[in-house]
C-alpha cells in the first residue's frame, strides 16, 4: 500500500474535519501518499482528487463542516457509477479509502470493496444512525447546539408562559430529540421508535397547567413528525399559546465539541491502520469506548435504536 484516498460524504457532521486530518497525519507518518477527494463520491466520478499535505489540514480541527465538501449522488448507486469510481481510483493510483459519512455513504465505500478498492468506513454523521458502533462523529456537537438553542427558547417560554414544539434534526432516528429532552428538561418528547399519542402529550400538558406550571417544551424527532403540524393539532385542541420552532441546519454547523475531535482523530486514524494491515469492507469505530472494526455487512443488517433506558428517564423525570 503506497497512496490512500479520502472522501466525506452525505450530510456534513462537525468532526469530519478532524477525521480528515487524522486519516491524511495517519498516513503521512506511516510513510503513505495521501489523496484528499472533493465533493464525495460526485466528485470521485469527476477526478476531483488531489495531493493532501501535512499543511493542508493544518488549523481546521475545530472547524465544523468538511473542508473536502461533501455531495449526494444518484449516479453512484449504480454499478456503472460504482465502476467509474473504481476506475478513477486506479488512475490516481490509490490502493485505499477512507470514506467519512453516515449508512449510505458506506454502501458506496462497500461496493467499492467488492469491486477490490480496500476501503474502510468511519462513521460521521449528525443523526447516531449507525449500528455497532457507541456513537458516530458529529452527535455530540449537533445535541450540544440543539441543547444551547433550547435553553434560550425556555427563557422565552417562561416569559411568555407558552408552549413550545421544537422539531429537531435525526432523519428517522430519534437519538438527537432523546438526548436533547433528557439534557434540556423537556417536558415531552416525540421519537420514532416509541408510539405516542398526541391526546398523552395533550393530557400531560394539561396536568401540568393543573399543577401551575407556565410553560413547556415538546421535543419531536423529524423522524416522528412535522413539529409545524403537531403544533397546529395542540393549539386546535388546547387553546393554549403554542409556538414551534425547526431547529434545522444550524444542528449540522459549529465547532465540534472535544468528543467529537477526540471520537474523529482516533476513528481516523485507526482507519488508515486498518487498510495498512490489509482490511476492507470493515467500518472503523468505537465500542464500550474501545476500538474495533466491524464488517460493513454486519452494519446492514443489524438493527438499531436509540438507549431507549433514556426514554424511560426522560419520561420519568418530566412527568
Ligand atoms: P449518509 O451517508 O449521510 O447516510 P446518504 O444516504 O445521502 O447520506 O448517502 C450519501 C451518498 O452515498 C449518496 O448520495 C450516494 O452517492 C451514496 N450511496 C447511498 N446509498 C448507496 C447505495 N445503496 N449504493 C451505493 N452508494 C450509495
Ligand atoms: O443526515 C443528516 C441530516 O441532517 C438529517 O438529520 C436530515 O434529515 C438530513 O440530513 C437533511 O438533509 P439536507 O442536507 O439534504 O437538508
Amino acid at each position: 500500500m503506497r497512496r490512500l484516498a479520502v472522501l466525506t460524504s452525505g450530510g456534513d457532521a462537525p468532526g469530519m474535519n478532524a477525521a480528515v486530518r487524522a486519516v491524511v497525519r495517519t498516513a503521512i507518518f506511516r510513510g503513505l501518499e495521501v489523496m484528499g477527494v472533493r465533493r464525495g463520491y460526485s466528485g470521485l466520478l469527476n477526478g476531483e482528487l488531489e495531493p493532501m499535505t501535512l499543511g493542508s489540514v493544518a488549523d481546521i480541527i475545530q472547524r465544523g463542516g468538511t473542508v473536502l465538501h461533501t455531495a449526494r449522488c444518484e449516479a453512484f448507486k449504480q454499478p456503472a457509477g460504482q465502476r467509474q469510481g473504481l476506475a478513477v481510483l486506479r488512475q490516481h493510483g490509490v490502493d485505499g479509502l477512507v470514506v467519512i459519512g453516515g449508512d449510505g455513504s458506506f454502501r458506496g465505500a462497500w461496493a467499492l470493496a467488492q469491486l477490490g478498492m480496500p476501503t474502510i468506513g468511519v462513521p460521521g454523521t449528525i443523526d447516531n444512525d449507525i449500528p455497532c458502533c457507541d456513537v458516530t462523529i458529529g452527535f455530540d456537537t449537533a445535541v450540544n447546539t440543539a441543547i444551547q438553542a433550547i435553553d434560550k427558547i425556555r427563557d422565552t417560554a417562561t416569559s411568555h408562559e407558552r408552549t413550545y414544539v421544537v422539531e429537531v434534526m435525526g432523519r428517522n432516528a430519534g437519538d438527537i430529540a432523546l438526548h436533547v429532552a433528557l439534557a434540556g428538561g423537556a417536558e415531552s418528547v416525540l421519537i420514532p421508535e416509541a408510539p405516542f399519542s398526541l391526546d398523552d402529550v395533550i393530557r400531560k400538558l394539561q396536568r401540568g397547567v393543573a399543577r401551575g406550571k407556565k410553560h413547556s417544551i415538546i421535543l419531536v424527532a423529524e423522524g416522528a413528525g412535522s413539529g409545524i403540524e403537531i403544533g397546529r393539532y395542540l393549539t386546535q385542541h388546547t387553546g393554549f399559546e403554542v409556538r414551534v420552532t425547526v431547529l434545522g441546519h444550524i444542528q449540522r454547523g459549529g465547532p465540534p465539541t472535544a468528543q467529537d475531535r477526540i471520537l474523529a482523530s482516533q476513528l481516523g486514524a485507526f482507519a488508515v491502520e486498518l487498510l495498512r494491515q490489509g482490511a476492507s469492507a470493515k467500518m472503523a469505530a468505537t465500542q464500550g469506548g474501545t476500538l474495533v472494526a466491524v464488517d460493513l455487512e454486519t452494519v446492514f443488517t443489524t438493527p438499531r435504536q436509540p438507549d431507549m433506558r433514556l426514554y424511560e428517564l426522560a419520561n420519568m423525570l418530566s412527568i
